[in-house]
């Protein structure tokens, strides 16, 4: 198999990854701005089909009608020259200090309408762009006190946003869906929707649950001790996985944004297995962009920064068919009917039956022999997870 990223791959890349200047709390930036053309050409150039991005990563804040559109041309001509697309854009709510409470749940009125403004003057913008998603990262919606914020409250003022937005895009007859992004805390000290359990029963409360989706990311779920593979099944079980963040992290600690795999390389490898051969007759799961949120390590220059932009494509390429051989391999494929790992599918009950003809059924309970179970009936999952640590390694 190619190991060489084609469009067809669907890679793609925030303009605020690789144009990442390096900044973090303790330290200065340790490279200068990236240009707009200069990073649609280079991400073509390596593979990647798309480029994604927030207002203000593209222009400033404060920038002029002008200003705004000269960039956005820019941005288009690169497009045209490439061939690149934009599947997703979102809205820098984070950045200035008027944000500082949030945006959506600010306790202040004047800055939640300012909000709600700018992200409007953005879904023109994601039209304009043929963006199939938007993203909602509230990562300044939350707080670090119980008592400065009413909870209730704020979600309910999330949840007029989210509806009002619906209701703009559905009257502009715009082809856009939303997806929110939990994170459980950073840059707050705790974040509203912090995971993407909380973030599925919130869509449940909308006017219209059905245009908003998840875009999770590997690195969030992780901060929170979860398992990504397990959430990302259930956004898909949930039909709500509408777009993805990759990237790395390793164990429940700040927000590493490490190049995808460089982290948990196991749950990594279960997603790829997942979101490539998980679907009903083996096939992918999700069609949707390979999305790299990551965060080129402050101790890299330029050549860095893309030798770590090919390393997420690469690395997503090798465990693409390192699960290829790992499906393929009869000793798996024993293991796994070992396992009964099929068996998960067939439906408890039989056709038509309910409790009363369980209540019935010898075999179930009078007849059932439970004492079985010590000493003896192991399920095998050890055997199938060290073939499945040996595909891993390249071992077989
Ligand atoms: C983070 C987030 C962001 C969002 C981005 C898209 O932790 O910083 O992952 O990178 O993905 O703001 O809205
Ligand atoms: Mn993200
Ligand atoms: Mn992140």
């Amino acid at each position: 198999m190619a190991l060489e990223p084609t469009r067809e791959d669907k890679f793609s890349f925030g303009l605020w990854t690789v144009g990442w200047q390096a900044q973090d709390p303790f330290g200065s930036s340790t490279r200068p701005p990236l240009d707009t053309v200069v990073a649609v050409n280079k991400l073509s150039e390596l593979g990647a089909y798309g480029l994604t991005f927030h207002d203000n990563d593209l222009f400033p804040f404060d920038a002029t009608a002008v200003q705004r559109r000269q960039e956005i041309d820019r941005l288009k001509g690169a497009l045209d020259a490439t061939g690149m697309v934009v599947p997703m854009i979102t809205t820098n709510l984070f950045t200035h200090p008027v944000f500082k409470d949030g945006g959506f749940t600010s306790n202040d009125r004047g800055v939640r309408r300012f909000a709600l403004r700018k992200v409007i003057d953005n879904l023109d913008l994601a039209a304009e762009l043929g963006a199939e998603t938007f993203v909602m990262w509230g990562g300044r919606e939350g707080a670090e006190y119980d008592a400065a914020k009413d909870i209730r409250g704020a979600l309910e003022r999330y949840r007029e946003a989210v509806n009002l937005l619906t209701d703009y895009v559905t009257d502009k007859g715009y082809a856009l869906r939303f997806a929110i992004e939990p994170k459980p805390n950073e840059p707050r000290g705790d974040i509203l929707l912090p995971t993407l359990g909380h973030a599925l029963a919130f869509i449940e409360t909308l006017d219209r649950p059905e245009m908003v989706g998840i875009n999770p990311e590997t690195g969030h779920e992780q901060m929170s001790g979860l398992n990504f593979t397990h959430g990302i099944a259930q956004a898909l079980y949930q039909g709500k996985l509408f777009h993805m963040d990759l990237n790395g992290q390793r164990g429940i600690k700040f927000d590493q944004d490490l190049v995808f795999g460089h982290g948990d390389l196991q749950n990594a490898f279960s997603l790829v297995d997942l979101l490539e051969n998980g679907g009903p007759n083996g096939g992918p799961t999700y069609t949707g962009p390979r999305h790299f949120d990551y965060k080129p390590s402050r101790t890299e220059d330029i050549n860095g920064v893309w030798d770590s932009a090919a390393a997420n494509m690469r690395t997503y390429l090798l465990l693409k068919e390192r699960a290829q051989a790992f499906r393929a391999d009869p000793e798996v494929q024993a293991a796994l009917a070992a396992s009964r790992v099929a068996e998960i599918n067939v439906p408890t009950l039989s056709p038509g039956e309910g409790w009363e003809s369980l209540r019935t059924d010898k075999s179930a309970y009078e007849d059932f022999d439970a004492d079985a179970y010590f000493g003896g009936k192991g399920f095998g999952f050890v055997k199938l997870q060290q073939l499945f640590i040996e595909h891993l390694l390249g071992a077989r």
